[in-house]
């Protein structure tokens, strides 16, 4: 299919040879092989409808180290307030910028972007289950800390229920082969049987337990996330499950010498911060892939590689 003028809108959209193509390109960014004005002239807008520290801004320095400008579209000080429909934010946007990055807290936003939008729309987190430019950094940092996609023993621990990230992740790690997805929540935070159902279907290997002690020895990724507050329907509910799991050093005991923990960030309780000097932690990594992954995502798209 290529990339020119694609939208990015679920990570079950790229095949592995996409990826490739991908990595390869970011592999070259993150060696400094690019030209700071590859992209002069494009005009990126960022529709953010939901907070971000990462996603938004390493689209924004992406964009801006490949000589492009970037509107941020805020929510709060548009016409949203006065009553605008998001059909018509969306049409506006396609007239004024050359790419759209959207983020939202109701799952389809981007796809329904894409729909009405000509200019080429990227999904940056939208609902429970895609967050497809994440995961494409995860598996991205594996791939430059394992050397492998394939052959691995993934744990995720955390909230499998919500988390957007966990989910991308999960259906991006599980088109490699060999691979076995131990699913660690939680009873109350397990993946819904959607997800579960997906993963059948195209023929995944997993394993679900509340008890990361029980598989920890086997892991070569520890992917942990944090709850996801916000999505949760009844804050009641919130307060029953937050503060009940967490990584570190004592809970990586037993674990393989080569196990790396990664985390898409923001953290809350869930992960010490005694992990951040260890060999184990890949999640600034993961943050630092972000950039060069994100620069080679719009050359891709915009056609100028
Ligand atoms: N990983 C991630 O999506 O972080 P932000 O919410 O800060 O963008």
């Amino acid at each position: 299919m290529g990339w020119k003028n694609r939208d990015v809108i679920s990570i079950e959209d790229f095949s592995i040879e996409d990826l490739d193509m991908l990595f390869k390109l970011t592999d070259e960014y993150l060696e400094g092989k690019y030209s700071n004005d590859l992209l002069k002239g494009y005009i990126i807008g960022n529709i953010f409808l939901e907070p971000s520290t990462r996603t938004r801004i390493s689209f924004e320095v992406a964009a801006k180290k490949l000589g492009a400008e970037v509107i941020n579209f805020i929510g709060e000080y548009s016409s949203i307030k006065k009553g605008e429909s998001l059909f018509d934010t969306f049409k506006m946007m396609d007239i004024y910028t050359d790419l759209i990055i959207v983020r939202s807290p109701i799952e389809g936003t981007a796809r329904y972007a894409s729909d009405i939008c000509k200019k080429p729309v990227i999904n940056a987190g939208d609902g429970m289950l895609n967050h497809p430019t994440q995961a494409m950094i995860d598996l991205y940092t594996i791939k430059k800390i394992h050397g492998r996609l394939s052959d691995l023993k993934v744990g995720i621990y955390g909230d499998l229920r919500y988390g957007r990230a966990a989910n991308s992740f999960i259906l991006g790690i599980t088109k490699y082969p060999n691979n076995v997805i131990y699913a660690i929540s939680p009873p109350q935070l397990k993946l819904r049987d959607e997800m579960k159902e997906k993963l059948k279907e195209i023929g995944a290997n997993f394993y679900e337990t509340s008890n990361l002690n029980e598989v920890i020895s086997y892991l070569d990724v520890l992917y942990v996330t944090r709850i996801q507050k916000e999505r949760f329907p009844d804050p009641a509910e919130y307060e029953k499950v937050r503060g009940s799991y967490k990584i570190d050093l004592k809970s990586l005991e037993g674990s393989k010498p080569e196990l790396i923990v990664l985390h898409p960030l923001p953290r809350v309780e869930e992960l010490s911060y005694e992990i951040d000097i260890t060999q184990r932690q890949a999640y600034f990594k993961q943050v630092s892939f972000g950039i060069p992954l994100r620069m080679a995502l719009l050359s891709l798209i915009l056609g100028k590689v």
